[in-house]
């Protein structure tokens, strides 16, 4: 039985957390450490290298170390994949996994759950078209099953490989692919990452243009690995039989899920809420440009302790709350280095003073749920003026909310948009199937508490 949250109206949140580590890092630190090389494979180079003992070449340990992993069901699916596949996980503590490339990767056929993760099942299809002997049927749980997949299967197709599946289930025979140049229709990090990591198994050069820059955490991974790629503008070019070492990684926090308590921090008057080891890639600091814009005379945010993560920014990030909540505009090359927060500041545009207008962000209408038409009737209501369209929303505020029940539709950050929309809104919002908040934000009840001081109800 799905639980459902109970919210009241808070007083002002204040504090300090470590948001939960970033979704999209944690996929690709598991999925890059299982396609390290083996230690049987190569040497650690004889000058200049790390593992260089007294001038005598030692071969290059095989295992990754991953700090502090998302441990949200999104990315357990992606490890519970890998293990199938044969790569060997040691989980050392709640904050430690160990692991380490399969010594053969399984020939026999396979079925691969990827729960409710587009990453996991969009990423590891560009992996497994290239491995020659993979057998593997990927499936997905009711939403993913929905989900687009010809947008990784058509470019896929086009590099040889044997995968078919519009959508889920997702079908492939491994065979050797070749390189291919590809304009990719949408902005879409899944896409450009699929097709990247397809084409390391080429012997050519794969090149993904997109319309857009997407988040660039791969292009930033790999060069950190050592991998050579070529970015110009919104086109990654990488050479095909490049291979890395293992390494090791500290996963930071997840500005998509600090979004929901800076908003939180917004809304209330007085708040003030410290964000530590935040990562601040810029294609993921679009809500932090946008606040930018919102306030330019109220610096509501600031950024201090500026470190790298193999190639990630890292930084403490605090947000207080601003005199007066402006509406804004987004729109175009801005969406996708903020497309999973637009929830979340559709429920900010609710208290902001004018006609906000969000467009160009269709690819909310293939998210977990459709989260411009569920948005729309949530926020519509609690008393919101908010109307659909195609491709985004427009809001005018402000308007008071009211309590009453909503269904997150079993979307993650749905649930967690409108467990802060209950912290402005008068009465009692119960927020119905909130299992799914799990998927990406396990603490996200705690943290609420911790920073509000309001103890939300838990019903089962
Ligand atoms: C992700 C990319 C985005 C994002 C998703 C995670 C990733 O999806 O919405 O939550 O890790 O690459 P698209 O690539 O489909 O835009």
């Amino acid at each position: 039985m799905a639980r459902r949250l109970i919210v009241r109206k808070t007083g002002a949140f204040r504090g300090t957390i470590r948001p939960p580590s970033d979704k999209s890092l944690t996929h690709r630190a598991y999925m890059f450490a299982a396609l390290s090389r083996r230690e049987s494979d190569d040497f650690i180079p004889a000058v200049d290298g790390p593992g260089v003992v007294g001038g005598i070449q030692i071969p290059c340990p095989s295992t990754s170390i991953i700090n502090y992993p998302l441990n949200g069901e999104d990315c357990e699916s992606t490890l519970n994949c890998l293990v199938t596949l044969g790569a060997e996980v040691r989980r050392i503590s709640a904050t430690q996994v160990h692991i380490t490339p399969p010594i053969r990767w399984v020939t026999e056929p396979v079925v691969l759950d990827c729960g409710n993760s587009g990453t996991t099942m969009r990423l590891l299809s560009g992996i497994l078209a290239g491995i020659e002997g993979i057998d593997a049927t990927i499936i997905g749980d009711e939403s993913l099953s929905r989900r687009p997949m010809g947008r990784i299967t058509k470019p896929l197709q086009e590099m040889g490989a044997d995968i078919t599946g519009d959508t889920a289930p997702v079908r492939i025979r491994g065979k050797a692919l070749r390189a291919i140049q590809y304009q990719s229709p949408v902005a879409s990090a899944q896409v450009k990452s699929a097709v990247l990591l397809a084409g390391l198994r080429t012997d050519g050069r794969t090149t993904v243009t997109e319309p857009a820059l997407s988040r660039d955490h791969t292009e930033r991974m790999f060069t950190a690995l050592g991998i050579d790629l070529d970015t110009q503008e919104n086109s990654i070019s990488v050479n095909g039989g490049q291979q890395w070492n293992s390494f090791e990684f500290t996963v930071p926090g997840d500005i998509s899920s600090a979004a929901f308590f800076m908003v939180a921090s917004l809304l209330h008057p007085q708040s003030e809420v410290t964000f530590r080891e935040l990562g601040v890639n810029p294609s993921r600091t679009g809500v932090l440009d946008l606040f930018a814009k919102m306030f330019p005379d109220d610096s509501v945010f600031e950024l201090k302790d500026t470190h790298e993560e193999l190639g990630e920014p890292v930084a403490t990030v605090i947000i207080g709350a601003p005199k007066i909540l402006p509406a804004f505009e987004i729109a175009g090359e801005m969406v996708p280095a903020l497309i999973d927060e637009i929830p979340i500041l559709a429920v900010l545009a609710t208290q902001c003073h004018g006609t906000t207008v969000i467009r160009d962000a269709q690819e909310l209408r293939v998210k977990e749920t459709d989260r411009i038409a569920v948005v729309t009737k949530n926020l519509k209501q609690m008393g919101a003026d908010i109307t659909a369209t195609d491709d985004g929303m427009i809001i005018n505020g402000p308007t008071p909310l009211h309590g009453t029940t909503v269904d997150s539709s079993g979307d993650h950050r749905i649930g967690m948009s409108f467990a802060i929309a209950g912290t402005i809104a008068t009465g009692e919002t119960i927020i119905e199937n909130v299992d799914s908040i799990r998927t990406s934000y396990p603490e996200f009840v705690r943290h609420l508490t911790e920073l509000s001081g309001f103890v939300p109800e838990v019903i089962e």
